[in-house]
Parts: structure tokens; C-alpha cells; sequence
């Protein structure tokens, strides 16, 4: 009845209800291919959710989706991002390029192959281009030429900021395109994916869209808590919280920090499952 923020209004008296959703929508060939994919390899599926809403399951406190938050999950080829407001889902999007786009810019202007590109990005990439020594020098060895030759460290980040860039832009794009404003995100930026593993890639951020950012890893996991921890299982995480009851010897977390229902996972007997689960294929 015109009362808004009732997030749960079983229980209440009232004539009319109204609802604000969010919707997400997916191509039904594409939902059918990914879902032949998983029954051919002889699992079953047991829900579908987009995958950007489990990663905010995983890395996402209560707090921070009430203050305001958008998430961005860097994975291999795709940037996905949610804008948390009040507590709510209020955009979600995707913008098709992810740290492989960054590797394989290396790899064209370094003239090397994308292994070494690979390499390169991982042990000596830096997302602030302005931020790494001058006189610093790393050895590639340029595609058709048998000698390694020494490539400046500043010239692969430079590479390395200009896609950052570009991706940021255009997730920038369509958070104004749907007319929200930047200042209703009081909690900042929170990153996670593979990517975002990629050094000073939170000053990258901090500084290009002059928010506070925090690197996001899964958490409510025990066992197994330094093999999931990384920020590249933030999807796989977050699905396994959102059908807890799935994993076997799943229990509530009962640490009073995280009411909001936050659910802890046991990962062991679950892993031990997957295991004898690819004994049984192979
Ligand atoms: N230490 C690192 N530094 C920089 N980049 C890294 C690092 N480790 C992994 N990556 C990058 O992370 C990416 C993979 O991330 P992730 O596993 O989240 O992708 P994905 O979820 O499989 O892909 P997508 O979400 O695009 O479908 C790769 O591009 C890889 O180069
Ligand atoms: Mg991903």
C-alpha cells in the first residue's frame, strides 16, 4: 500500500502490492548450449543463476550491497559487473573483453607469442603505467628473432592501463546509460575474477574511477580455505552459497559478524565427491 522498502512483506496487511525487480535476461539457445554442455559430461543441473550474482555471493558483504557497491568480476573474456543500491541488484552487465584482451595486446605490440605474453602480463604487468620505474627492463624474445632483446617494463604496463581504459569506460557507459548516479556507490568498487590478480590493478581503479576499491576474495568457506580463496573461484564459490544445500555437511555460519543468513561451506567432502566423480570417467 504505497509503503516502500518492505523487502519482505509476508505477514503484512495491505490491498495493494507493487514490486520493484530486476530482471536478467538470457538467449534460450545460448541457456540451452551451456546446459547440453553440462549434461553431456554426465552431471546434472540442479539451478541456473547468472554468474555475475553468484561472484556477488561469494566476495560481497551485506553492508556493503547496502551502502552501495558495484562489483567487478575480470574474468578471461568477459568484464562482469553489479551495482548493488539499498541492499538491491540494481544493474548488471557485461562487457566482452577480460584479461585475455590484455594478453593478447602484449603479445601484438611486444611481437611475441601468447604464452610469453602470458607470462609477461603475470610476473612483471603493472596496471599504472606511471607507477613503474623507467629505467626497469624485462628480456622478450620477439617473435622470428632468435635473441631475446630488452623491452622497457613502463612500455608493457602502458599497454596494459590503455585496455584497463577501455574496459572501465565502457562499464562507466552503461552505468550512465541507465541514468545511475556514480555517487550513490558509498562502499566503492569491489574487483575480483582472475584478473583481478593483476598488479595495481586497485590503484588502476582508485585512481581512474576515484572510488575506494578492495580486492574481493570468496569467503564463508571452511576447509579448503586457501584453495578456494582465490578471487578466480569467486563464481564457482558463490554458487555453491546460493544452493548450499548441495554440499554436503553445509552449516550455517554462526559467527554473529555475518547475520544476514550468510551461509559457511564445507568444501572437503564436496572435493572428495568431484574426485571420485572423474575416478569414475577416466
Ligand atoms: N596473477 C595474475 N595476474 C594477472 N592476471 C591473471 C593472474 N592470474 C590469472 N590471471 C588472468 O585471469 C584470467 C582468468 O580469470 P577467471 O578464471 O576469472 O576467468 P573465467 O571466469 O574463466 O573467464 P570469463 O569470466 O571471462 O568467462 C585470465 O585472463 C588470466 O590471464
Ligand atoms: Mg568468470
Amino acid at each position: 500500500d504505497d509503503q516502500e522498502g518492505v523487502l519482505n512483506p509476508v505477514g503484512l496487511l495491505g490491498s495493494k502490492l507493487t514490486a520493484e525487480v530486476h530482471l536478467i535476461k538470457v538467449g534460450t539457445s545460448l541457456l540451452k548450449n551451456v546446459e547440453k554442455a553440462v549434461l553431456s559430461s554426465g552431471l546434472t543441473i540442479a539451478d541456473r543463476y547468472p554468474s555475475i550474482l553468484a561472484s556477488a555471493e561469494a566476495v560481497l558483504s551485506q553492508e556493503e550491497k547496502e551502502e552501495g557497491v558495484l562489483l567487478l568480476d575480470m574474468g578471461a573474456g568477459l568484464t562482469d559487473f553489479i551495482l548493488f543500491v539499498e541492499g538491491s541488484p540494481v544493474l548488471t552487465g557485461t562487457v566482452p573483453m577480460g584479461g585475455n584482451s590484455i594478453t593478447k595486446d602484449i603479445a601484438h605490440f611486444m611481437k611475441v607469442n601468447i604464452e610469453q605474453a602470458e607470462r609477461i602480463k603475470i610476473e612483471h604487468g603493472f596496471a599504472l603505467a606511471d607507477m613503474v620505474n623507467e629505467s626497469e627492463k624485462i628480456k622478450v624474445k620477439p617473435r622470428g628473432e632468435d635473441k631475446e632483446i630488452m623491452v622497457g617494463k613502463r612500455e608493457v604496463s602502458e599497454v596494459i592501463q590503455i585496455r584497463l581504459e577501455e574496459i572501465a569506460d565502457k562499464v562507466l557507459e552503461q552505468i550512465n546509460n541507465q541514468g545511475v548516479n556514480l555517487s550513490a556507490i558509498n562502499a566503492g568498487i569491489v574487483l575480483t575474477g582472475g584478473s583481478s590478480k593483476l598488479a595495481g590493478i586497485k590503484e588502476f581503479f582508485e585512481r581512474y574511477m576515484d572510488l575506494p576499491v578492495r580486492l574481493g576474495s570468496p569467503t564463508g568457506v571452511i576447509g579448503l580455505r586457501e584453495k578456494v580463496q582465490d578471487p578466480a573461484y569467486a563464481t564457482a564459490v558463490g554458487l555453491l552459497k546460493l544452493k548450499p544445500q548441495l554440499v554436503q555437511g553445509y552449516s550455517l555460519n554462526q559467527n554473529p559478524e555475518s547475520l544476514g543468513g550468510e551461509g559457511k561451506i564445507k568444501l572437503g567432502s564436496l572435493l572428495e565427491r568431484i574426485k571420485s566423480f572423474f575416478k569414475e570417467v577416466l
